[in-house]
């Protein structure tokens, strides 16, 4: 499924639609070109799940918690990740549980121990806005994202 976001506001109205989709112990995968738009998202999903605070970029820690009545979000930014850099040392992987929610920007430059995801969203190259691919796991998210997004906040979203 194509989502097309013509500005940020529809960014953050796909961001708001993916709050009924996701739950602990999923995994979101966000795959595009520096400056996207994926922290956008990020943001607007936070929001909607109740997270009334600051939603820094994890560009430089790797990784920022929220803590929210929801449950357990980790918000993910692998750009800067070495792979000498173990997962494992730095605890990364252990978030990756049942009882948390992962979102992660730059999913390939985290290495191979990444699990596969529930939900994945594939910014593609356009001149104006954004175009977004998402491709939703057949045992999670798909029953419920098509029905739930077919036009996310007036967005001209298409199947
Ligand atoms: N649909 C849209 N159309 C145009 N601009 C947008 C859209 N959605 C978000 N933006 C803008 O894109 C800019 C970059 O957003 P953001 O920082 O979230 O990118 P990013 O993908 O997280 O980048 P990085 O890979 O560097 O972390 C922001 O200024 C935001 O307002
Ligand atoms: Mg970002």
């Amino acid at each position: 499924m194509l989502c097309q976001l013509a500005d940020p506001s529809a960014t953050e109205a796909l961001g708001q639609a993916l709050a009924d989709c996701v739950r602990p112990g999923m995994l979101v995968t966000l795959d595009g070109p520096l400056g996207s738009g994926k922290t956008h998202l990020v943001r607007a999903l936070l929001r909607a799940i109740g997270h009334s605070g600051r939603v820094r970029s994890p560009t430089y820690t790797v990784m920022e918690p929220y803590d929210l009545a929801w449950g357990r979000v980790c918000h993910f930014d692998f750009y800067r990740f070495s792979k000498d850099f173990e997962a494992d040392d730095a605890g990364l992987r252990e978030e990756f549980n049942a009882a948390t929610l992962c979102v992660v920007e730059w999913p390939l430059q985290a290495g191979e121990w990444l699990p596969s995801a529930d939900l994945a969203l594939i910014w593609q190259p356009v001149t104006e806005g954004r175009l977004v691919q998402i491709c939703a796991a057949a045992s999670t998210c798909l029953p419920v994202w098509p029905a739930q997004s077919a036009n996310p906040g007036g967005t001209g979203a298409k199947a």
